[in-house]
């Protein structure tokens, strides 16, 4: 018997979380859907099946077995303590941020990273637009490794929950209508309008909130140890030959200089260099990944759209590219450049797959860096239907 919650099940997320239901057969046996105390009684029909929404209470947890999380960062982090306090063993897929970053929260996209959980009993969705960049970036990382990505996204209003797409429709009727536009939510006109993402900006780094997730979100899914001074993974051949030559080359100056006790000690002294060498070596940022985001607010209603240019480690094609993301679920490539057609919103909203398109070398030549232009319906798999793939993943491996 399982038993299902969808905690914020009136909002952006949470109806498209329904929807999925409603369309698929994603197993469940008893679902319950919670929102805030004014949308209690709200009816939804699900299979042909009457459900009404319920207020989140103290023990609300107790005898559910799955929750999707869709409500505020604090909120997820007070139900979570609730369910804690309660000793309830509701497993919560969560798609705020509060746990992402946490070192015991595995952050998943279930074709990337699903090996990384470990049946613990909080699950974070990453940020939507490190879904979508990632589902088109992750495989082509696994082949030929990443070394920078340089990223412009154009995201839409349901990123902002429905209360920004209300207010983008809103505002497009007053204009019709030639009236004052509300300009609650982003506080500027919105509509035909483009501004810098409106999550709150760090003064030191002049990076927004959405743009660092992308940064730190992306590290995180894709296991990359920077600078880790004492990684084995880092262990670099070059590094190690390189190391025993300049060894053997103090050895021998020093062999001169002090004769009889180098001598005795020459294998101790040259595994100890070596070893240092190769630590030194590994600092200077072998595995390094440099990600350069710019995050914008464009007055689409849902569906984000993304610029990438990515440098690879080593050189390749754009059929190789191709050939890795025609073989990679969840993706899909759209691109037809004779009649100057690639991926937008209008035409990945309420799909499940990244589309990707416009794959091309740089136009200096460099085989080594690529552009692309990626959209996904971030409301979609950018968290709902991530969450629910991860629900899925879940019940099967039990
Ligand atoms: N929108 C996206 O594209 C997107 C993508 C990825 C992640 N996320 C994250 O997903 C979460 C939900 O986002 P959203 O866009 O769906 O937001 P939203 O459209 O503003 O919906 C918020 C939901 O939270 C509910 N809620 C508010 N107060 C509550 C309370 N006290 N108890 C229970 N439920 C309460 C609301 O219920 P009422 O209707 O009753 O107020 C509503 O169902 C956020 O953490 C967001 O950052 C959103």
């Amino acid at each position: 018997m399982v038993n299902l919650a969808i905690i914020g099940a009136t909002g952006a997320v949470g109806i498209e979380a329904i929807k999925i239901l409603n369309d698929t057969d994603i197993q469940y046996d008893n679902l319950k859907l919670f929102a805030s105390k004014s949308s209690v009684g709200k009816k939804y029909v699900i299979r042909h099946k009457d459900y009404y929404i319920e207020e989140v209470k103290e023990t609300s947890f107790n005898n559910i077995d799955y929750a999707i999380l869709a409500v505020s960062e604090d909120l997820s982090r007070q139900y979570i303590l609730w369910s804690k306090k309660n000793k309830s063993k509701c497993v919560f897929i969560d798609n705020s941020c509060a746990f992402r970053m946490d070192k015991n929260v595995p952050l998943i996209i279930p074709e990337i990273n699903f090996d990384s959980y470990k049946n613990e009993n909080v699950i974070a969705n990453p940020n939507c637009s490190t879904i979508i960049m990632l589902m088109v970036l992750a495989p082509l990382h696994k082949k030929n490794q990443i070394k920078q990505i340089d990223l412009s996204t154009y995201q839409a209003a349901s990123g902002g929950g429905l209360p920004a797409m209300q207010e983008l429709i809103e505002q497009t009727h007053s204009y019709v209508k030639n009236e004052e536009m509300q300009t609650k939510i982003f506080e500027r006109q919105y509509l035909f309008n483009a501004f810098s993402h409106d999550s709150k900006l760090d003064m030191e780094t002049k990076f927004n909130s959405e743009e660092i997730k992308i940064i730190n979100e992306t590290k995180k899914i894709l296991n990359v140890k920077e600078n880790d001074f004492f990684s084995m993974e880092n262990y670099n051949i070059n590094a190690h030959i390189l190391s025993y030559l300049i060894f053997a080359t103090i050895c021998h100056m020093m062999n001169i200089i002090l004769g009889y006790w180098i001598e005795n000690n020459f294998i101790l002294i040259g595994i100890f260099l070596a070893i240092v060498f190769c630590l030194l070596k590994n600092n200077q940022n072998l595995n390094k990944m440099i990600i350069n985001p710019t995050c914008i607010r464009i007055p689409t209603l849902r569906s984000h759209m993304e610029s990438i240019t990515v440098t690879f480690k080593n050189k390749t094609t754009e059929d190789q590219i191709k050939k890795i993301l025609e073989e990679s679920s969840g993706v899909k490539i759209y691109d037809h450049p004779e009649i100057n057609k690639f991926p937008e919103p209008l035409i990945t909203e309420h799909k499940d797959e990244i589309y990707v398109g416009r794959i091309r070398k740089s136009y200096d030549g460099n085989s080594r860096v690529f552009q692309m232009l990626v959209s996904g319906d971030q409301i979609r798999k950018g968290a709902a239907l991530n969450a629910l793939q991860i629900y899925e993943k879940i019940l099967s491996n039990k």
